[in-house]
């Protein structure tokens, strides 16, 4: 049988995709030296202990191929343990609250018309460029106090962390390897130089932006430090930049490739947050999630020992036959959908309700702007080339009956 997916032409390695399902839900792989983890159940399990699984995974992490710790690790909430991750996480949702998100809807529809009157007229438009990847970038940008102007630069930067995300082997680095790792750091002093300059100036001249109810955060008297601030940045930036380009393209796509549930949302839109979550579930942007195991487990009727690398792949858990009925059917209405693509537990993701205002906003206006809008049959989609993200790279899109 011939699946979407296939047409789609994803990353082969992504074989839940495909209708597959592994017999057992936990396996090691010797070529990279991790446990794979694709059943629900167990993705949970990884998700929710973090006693057991740590999400300190730089110390597994062979050092010739792995970021300066002061530069990615620090102030990374997704690299923390508790208690250092409350204290952290704490702090930064006294900066990033949900009335914070809440206040940007009119500003991400003044974007997207913006960024949609550039092709008011034309004949057709390719999604991400023209607003799957500016408008999240836009709006992080602004979020934050940096200057969106300057989003050329964060996209080389940016582009060349994600270019060289491939997964890797723990055991052996071949030399590609090493030079990718190279280069990571290159790019990571980049952004790094680049935000501590804006925050060095927020502690002298505070506006209202997020950089600066980051410096000024403060719980029982702790503040965050400097790196923390910078890496936390960072953590928002790249987050802002790829996961809702990704939320978007993919949903335009599974809408274009279901003509019943498109016409539904197009007819009714409070269908669109259960499309959003659907879309997630169907092609999960993030793939997959590491943890370090801090003691040997059982898990799914495998022994794991201490000290390994455990890849939760959250996509292939979205399509656990075990836990959801027909995976792969595209179903906004389904009654029950725990799915995993923003993670669960404490490390939950933060930006889950700016993606989803992003998404019900952008696409909301997009529906009304071009009723016929569909995919060219001409220009199959492209996806981003790594096992690790699913998310369309471009997507053009005829605006004309
Ligand atoms: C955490 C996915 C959008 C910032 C996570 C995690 C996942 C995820 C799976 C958990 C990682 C783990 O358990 O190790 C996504 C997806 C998005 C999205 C699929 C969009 C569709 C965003 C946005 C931001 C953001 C827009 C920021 C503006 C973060 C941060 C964390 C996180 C800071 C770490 C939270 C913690 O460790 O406590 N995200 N994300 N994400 N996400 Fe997102």
């Amino acid at each position: 049988m011939t699946t979407i997916a296939e047409n789609w032409g994803v990353h082969e390695a992504q074989f839940w995709l495909r209708g597959e399902f592994p017999a057992d839900p936990v396996g090691f792989e010797p070529a990279t030296g991790a446990w794979n983890v694709y059943g629900h159940a167990e993705a949970l399990k990884t998700l929710s202990d973090p006693k057991v699984f740590s999400s300190d995974t730089a110390r597994l992490i062979p050092k010739e191929v792995s970021p300066a710790k002061d530069q990615f690790v620090e102030g990374n909430l997704l690299q923390m343990d508790p208690p250092d991750h409350k204290k952290l996480r704490t702090l930064v949702s006294h900066a990033f609250t949900p009335k914070v998100v809440a206040d940007l809807e009119p500003r991400i529809a003044a974007l997207t018309n913006e960024l949609l009157d550039a092709v008011d007229g034309a004949d057709s438009m390719e999604l991400v460029t023209h607003l799957a990847y500016p408008l999240p970038v836009i709006v992080i940008a602004e979020l934050l106090g940096i200057p969106a102007s300057d989003r050329d630069l964060f996209k080389e930067w940016v582009d060349t962390l994600l270019r060289n995300s491939q997964q890797r082997s723990l055991t052996k680095q071949t030399e590609a390897d090493k030079k990718a790792a190279e280069e990571t750091q290159e790019q990571l002093n980049n952004l790094v130089g680049y935000l501590g300059e804006h925050v060095d100036d927020r502690r002298k001249n505070p506006r209202e932006d997020l950089l600066t109810k980051l410096v000024e955060a403060e719980v029982d008297g702790v503040k965050l430090t400097q790196n923390e601030v910078v890496n936390f940045a960072n953590v928002l930036l790249l987050a802002g930049h790829i996961t809702t380009t990704m939320l978007l393209g993919n949903t335009v796509l599974c809408l274009d490739s279901h003509p019943d549930e498109y016409r539904r949302v197009r007819e009714d839109r409070s269908l669109l947050p259960a499309t959003i979550e659907e879309s997630l579930r169907f092609l999960s942007p993030f793939a997959l999630v590491a943890r370090a195991t801090t003691t040997e487990v059982e898990l799914g009727g495998q022994t794991i020992p201490a000290d390994s690398m455990v890849f939760t792949w959250v996509a292939a858990a979205n399509r656990d036959p075990r836990t959801f009925t027909d995976p792969g059917v595209f179903d906004p209405a389904r009654a029950h959908n725990p799915h995993l693509a923003f993670g669960r537990g404490i490390h939950f993701c933060i930006g889950a309700p700016l993606a989803r205002l992003e998404g019900k906003t952008a696409l909301n206006i997009l529906l009304d702007r071009f009723p016929d809008l569909r995919t060219d049959p001409a220009v199959p989609p492209s996806f981003i080339p790594s096992p690790h993200m699913t998310g369309v790279n471009e997507l053009q899109l005829l605006l004309k009956p």
